[in-house]
C-alpha cells in the first residue's frame, strides 16, 4: 500500500468534481440499489464523489474512506465547502486501507473505488496485493450488491477476479485510457441490472 506524493495529491484533489460528475452520470444509467442504501467509498481523496451519490441516491449511510489522514483532512474540509449548514447525517468520513477494512461482513449495498486499486501495491503495476483489495471490498458487500470501480491498470486482472466470484460485469465504460465497470454481485436482487455496454 502507498500514500501519494504531494504532486499527486495535488492533482487528484484539482480535477476531481468533473470527473466525479462524469462517474455518476454514467453510473446512474446502470445502478440498481435498494432504496436508501448503505454505501462505502475506498480511496475517497477529496470526498467529491460523496456528493453526488447524497445528492443523487439519499443513502442511508455513505462512509467515505481513504488511507491517507491527510485526504480525510482534504475530505473534510472540502465537503464542509459544499455542506456549509453541516455535513449530511448519512455521511462519514474515516482512516481505512482498503487491504484490510474495519468493517463488518455483507453490510454495504454499494462499494466504490476509483482510481485506487493500483495502489494496493507499492509498485502500481504490480498487481500481488490488488486480489486482497477485491476481497475485502467482497467480505463488506451484500449479496447482490454493486461494486464501480475506474481503473487504468490491471483490468484484465480485475474482472478475471470479478468474474471467477461469480460477479457479473453489468457494464463497462472506457473513458480517457481508462476503464469504468459496474460489477453485481451473486445473489440477492438489490442490484439486478438490465443492461451493459
Ligand atoms: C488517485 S487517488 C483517487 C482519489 C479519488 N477516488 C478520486 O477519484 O478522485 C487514490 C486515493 O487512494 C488512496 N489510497 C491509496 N492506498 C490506499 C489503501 N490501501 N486504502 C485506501 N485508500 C488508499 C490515496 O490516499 C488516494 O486518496
Amino acid at each position: 500500500m502507498t500514500e501519494m506524493s504531494s504532486f499527486s495529491r495535488f492533482f487528484v484533489n484539482l480535477f476531481t468534481g468533473r470527473e466525479n460528475r462524469r462517474r455518476f452520470q454514467w453510473l446512474s444509467a446502470y445502478l440498481r440499489l435498494p432504496p436508501r442504501p448503505q454505501c462505502l467509498e475506498v480511496g475517497c481523496g477529496n470526498g467529491d464523489f460523496a456528493v453526488r451519490v447524497l445528492g443523487g441516491l439519499g443513502p442511508t449511510q455513505y462512509l467515505a474512506t481513504d488511507l491517507d489522514p491527510r485526504q480525510i483532512e482534504v475530505a473534510r474540509r472540502h465537503l464542509a465547502r459544499l455542506y456549509p449548514g453541516g455535513l449530511p447525517p448519512a455521511l462519514d468520513l474515516r482512516i481505512a486501507d482498503m487491504l484490510a477494512l474495519p468493517l463488518s461482513d455483507a453490510s454495504f449495498d454499494a462499494v466504490f473505488a476509483f482510481g485506487v486499486l493500483h495502489h494496493a501495491s507499492a509498485e502500481h503495476h504490480d498487481f500481488t496485493n490488488v486480489p486482497r483489495a477485491l476481497a475485502e471490498i467482497d467480505r463488506v458487500l451484500r449479496p447482490g450488491g454493486s461494486f464501480a470501480y475506474e481503473e487504468f491498470l490491471h483490468n484484465e486482472k480485475i474482472r478475471a477476479w470479478l468474474s471467477a466470484r461469480g460477479y457479473t460485469i453489468a457494464a463497462v465504460g472506457h473513458p480517457w485510457k481508462r476503464e469504468t465497470v459496474l460489477a453485481i454481485k451473486s445473489g440477492g436482487t438489490a442490484g439486478l441490472v438490465s443492461g451493459g455496454r
